[in-house]
């Protein structure tokens, strides 16, 4: 008989695992076989760290800081993060205000679990990034998910939000620029949300640096009386292309920060020293390497963009920020799941159905042009052909 005390939580054996581990698992398992397959499922950068960055850490090995430091962070990085905020988002902070995570999905998962409880309600965007809703429940919270809409650019559907939030919401996830959809939220519908609202707000602008088209970075903290309420989210995974680095950080009024510090303490203890020395080189060099990084971005989204728009039964949005597009493929008549899995097996092309990222994602895919120029070429190529054979 089974030890039933020899469990895991039943809110813990509710966990899924995400869409774009599953299907780099499945495209995997075909290259074993020694099927050659285009990898446009991967949401990271292909550039190389810049090599500043690096040898910053290497220096900061060398010198042996290599033992734990406080869970906030290294001091002199949570100085540069205020430096960052004041002219990035024209707000004045305080150290006390900032505090380092091994990872902006850390910083998730600690804001998260720092500020709801059993039974709130909690809005977010569907589709959105899958750890919001993974996370409100396994807290236990109710999800209230407000779509993004194509036909307003991805963003946040207000009509949906305002008939949404109520006294009983307790948080508000934004993520502007998207993922998956690259959309961004006008200022006008972040002072929308701002006011229509009087709880938390957790803002996750991991993407604030990838933009297009002259579009600027709009953040809800900078508006007047939001930083009482805001959790800002960033990260070095994709400006800096650090995905591997593990290095993020959060911003939040100065009441938390001693129960972040607790947080922290009891769950990573910190983030590892040496990166956080890396992060401070990341943050105080000029925005070349990102500028650089973005110029290549843009030209892979035209191309992409262009390409998808020339394939019959196939609509494509030109997003502003990130670097995914969310092609509408509902006239084939087929789920976004049946036809991402049709289009692995058969043009042995890796990309997300709409769904991995919520249920308004049906009728769509996502795809990731954070991949060579080369690869893109070949991978839409093959997505023609096999859709030419429905
Ligand atoms: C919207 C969003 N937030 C957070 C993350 C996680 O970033 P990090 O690598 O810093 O954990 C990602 C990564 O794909 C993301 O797309």
């Amino acid at each position: 008989m089974r030890n039933q005390l020899i469990r895991v939580t039943k809110t813990t054996a509710k966990l899924k695992p995400e869409g774009a581990y599953a299907v780099l698992a499945k495209a995997q398992a075909l290259e074993a076989q020694g099927k050659k397959i285009i990898h446009l499922e991967i949401g990271q950068p292909d550039f190389p760290t810049p090599k500043p960055i690096a040898r910053a850490a290497i220096a900061a090995i060398e010198k042996g800081l290599t033992k734990y430091n406080p869970p906030l962070g290294v001091m002199a990085l949570r100085q540069a993060v205020v430096q960052k905020i004041k002219q990035t988002r024209k707000v004045k902070i305080k150290v006390n205000n900032v505090a380092i995570t091994p990872s902006t999905k850390a910083g998730i998962f600690i804001a998260m679990t720092a500020v709801i409880e059993p039974g709130d309600e909690v809005i977010y965007p569907d589709p959105g990034f899958p750890t919001y809703r993974a996370l409100i429940d396994w807290l236990g919270a109710v999800p209230k998910p407000v779509p993004l809409l194509e036909t307003t650019g991805f963003s946040f559907d207000m009509r949906a939000f305002k008939k949404t939030v109520s006294k009983k919401t307790r948080l508000i996830i934004i993520n502007s620029p998207s993922n998956p959809t690259g959309g961004i939220i006008p200022k006008k519908d972040l002072k929308k949300i701002a006011e229509l609202s009087r709880c938390w707000i957790l803002s996750d602008e991991i993407y604030s640096k990838i933009l297009y088209d002259n579009q600027r970075h709009h953040s809800i903290i900078s508006l007047p009386g939001m930083k009482k309420r805001t959790i800002l989210l960033d990260g070095f995974s994709k400006s800096y292309s650090m995905t591997g680095w593990r290095l993020g950080y959060m911003v939040f009024p100065q009441e938390i920060e001693e129960k972040i510090d607790c947080l922290l303490t009891h769950s990573i203890g910190c983030s590892a020293t040496f990166t956080q020395y890396a992060g401070i080189k990341a943050l105080k060099s000029s925005n070349q390497s990102i500028l650089k990084m973005v110029k290549e971005f843009k030209q892979r989204r035209n191309f992409v963009v262009k390409a998808l728009n020339e394939i019959p039964g196939v609509k494509c949005q030109n997003p502003t920020g990130a670097f995914y597009v969310f092609p509408n493929i509902k006239s084939f008549g087929k789920s976004s799941k049946w036809l991402a899995n049709y289009l692995l097996e058969k043009a042995g092309v890796a990309l997300l159905d709409g769904t991995s990222f919520g249920k308004h994602g049906e009728g769509y895919l996502r795809i990731s042009y954070a991949t060579s120029m080369d690869q893109l070429k070949t991978g839409l190529e093959k997505i023609k052909q096999a859709l030419a054979q429905l």
